[in-house]
């Protein structure tokens, strides 16, 4: 990650590849809003920009050379729109601005970034949004090309509050929860020969161990453990593939909880749709079918590093959906762990079969609360498009999803589970059946693993679409892996610690 500090010092006289300095959108026309940033230069900049058509518009990014009373060697101008009315920046706003201008200076060494921050939480915003915008994936690229994409290495925020305690404070949870949110996207990232089962399960305890997550145990069953232990939803899914399943347990007890989370994710390494195959185009996006998994990893790993006093356990729902010789088939009935049946009317539907093996063994191990986060349907795409998650469940939690998501910045939106929809999901031969009507497909997904978690408190998260980006990067959003989820679900963990 990049190494990040503060400073007091006046930001155009620090020498760098870049000073970032943020425009805004006013009545008279664009103003500059950046902290630290000397007045005669401010008037400089101002009077030049609308001459360059620099509106201060929300993503609008504009790279200058410097001139002679800047440090740096270029300015880089980016747009945080229109005020909120109390005069600040909405904090999202803050950290997406901070994003896009560090992404679009890949390359370069050394970034100043000044942009306006009236209190140790938008500083918070501005370093995160710095952060999660350093970001590159190049496991896969010759040394040439790694170097042209890597991320901005040195970051120096300019702020008023350089030397307060909450200030230092609020860039190491920023830090933190960076690192969540790259160790997901890496994750997710990783190319689905490398990334199966087994080595998921290593990388959970590699993440464990090189993030210094101390007080967490991660535990592995294989293959042979979940088949005699009746997790017959990981099992059914698993056995098309010549690397068998995993399901794994990341448990954070901290001395003195104040409440017990389950975070539980779908980690389908990769989803072929098994002999319910899907079409060829496009089916290379389904390696990120895991990143539930991913993010209930780090999830749990920052709670940890952020010391938070609530029991957090994420259960890994680890799997590969492919249409071997020993697949399962449409028709087969599979009992889940606990014994509930289910008839496979689609084999692409396995999520909610991996799922449902995960949600009762999070029961089991008694939860007040349980979470559970899932690149489930393509239908929560159709619903609310490529970059706005659904959370529904049991009416509290839901609301508590969606509130963490608002402080954090994520989008998630509220969803009903209609009961009529649990009609599609009856069997013929078994207790329930993997599909069930096609309209408000994400629905019944919901209403399926709700019969799995019985009275605990739950709320579920599909986050088929807002998880890979498969256009281009905005914001401090990268193409590919997104780091969806992370921040609401410590969010919500936060919320619940009091914090
Ligand atoms: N992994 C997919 C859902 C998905 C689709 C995630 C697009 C990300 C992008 C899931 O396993 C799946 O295939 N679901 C089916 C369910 C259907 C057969 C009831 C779907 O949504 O089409
Ligand atoms: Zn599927
Ligand atoms: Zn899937």
């Amino acid at each position: 990650m990049a190494d990040l500090t503060l400073t007091a010092k006046n930001p155009a006289r620090i020498a760098a590849d870049a000073l970032v300095v943020g425009t805004c959108l006013t009545s008279d026309g664009v103003a500059v809003v950046a902290d630290q940033l000397p007045a005669p230069l401010v008037e400089q900049i101002e009077t030049l920009a609308p001459r360059l058509g620099v509106t201060g518009a929300r993503q609008e990014i504009r790279t200058l050379p410097a001139g002679p009373d800047v440090a740096a060697d270029v300015l880089v101008l980016t747009g945080l729109g229109e005020r909120e009315p109390d005069g600040t920046f909405d904090r999202e706003v803050l950290r997406e601005s901070a994003g896009a201008a560090v992404r679009s200076l890949a390359g370069s060494a050394s970034v100043v970034v000044a942009l306006p921050a009236v209190d140790e939480a938008e500083l918070g915003a501005v370093v995160e949004g710095a952060l999660y915008g350093a970001y590159a994936y190049t496991t896969y690229r010759d040394a040439k090309a790694a170097a042209k994409q890597a991320p901005v290495g040195t970051l120096q925020v300019a702020t008023t509050f350089a030397r307060s305690a909450a200030a230092k404070a609020a860039v190491e949870r920023a830090e933190i929860l960076a690192a969540a949110v790259h160790g997901t996207r890496d994750l997710v990232n990783t190319a689905p020969n490398d990334l199966y089962p087994a080595s998921f399960a290593d990388a959970a305890k590699t993440a464990v161990k090189e993030l210094g997550a101390k007080g967490v145990k991660v535990t592995v069953l294989d293959d042979k453990q979940l088949a005699a232990g009746g997790y017959g939803g990981l099992t059914g899914v698993g056995q098309g593939s010549a690397r068998g399943p995993r399901l794994v347990k990341v448990a954070y007890t901290p001395a003195k909880a104040t409440s017990k989370v389950a975070l539980v994710g779908k980690g389908i390494t990769f989803d072929t749709g098994g002999i319910s195959i899907k079409p060829a185009a496009g089916m290379d996006a389904m390696k990120s079918d895991m990143a539930g998994a991913a993010a209930v990893l780090h999830t749990v790993v920052a709670a940890a590093r952020l010391g938070l006093p609530v029991a957090v356990t994420g259960y890994l729902c680890l799997a590969e959906n492919m249409p071997g010789g020993n697949a399962q088939r449409p028709g087969d009935v599979v009992a889940i762990r606990g014994g509930k049946t289910v008839e496979i009317l689609n084999t692409d539907a396995e999520g909610r079969l991996v799922m449902a093996d995960g949600l009762v063994s999070a029961v089991e191990d008694g939860h007040d609360v349980v979470l559970d986060i899932a690149t489930l349907t393509g239908a929560q795409m159709v619903a609310l498009g490529r970059r706005v998650s659904g959370v529904m469940g049991s009416d509290d939690v839901r609301d508590q999803v969606k509130a963490a998501a608002d402080t954090v910045g994520e989008q998630f939106w509220p969803m009903p589970l209609p009961d009529e929809l649990a009609e599609g999901l009856k069997s013929k031969v078994a207790d329930i059946a993997n599909v069930g009507e096609r309209w408000g497909g994400m629905l019944a997904a919901g209403i399926f693993l709700r019969s799995f978690v019985g009275d605990t408190p739950w709320a579920h998260l599909d986050i088929a679409g807002p998880a890979f980006n498969e256009k281009g990067a905005y914001g401090y959003t990268p193409a590919g892996g997104t780091g969806t989820g992370v921040r609401t679900m410590l969010g919500f963990l936060e919320s619940r610690a009091g914090v």
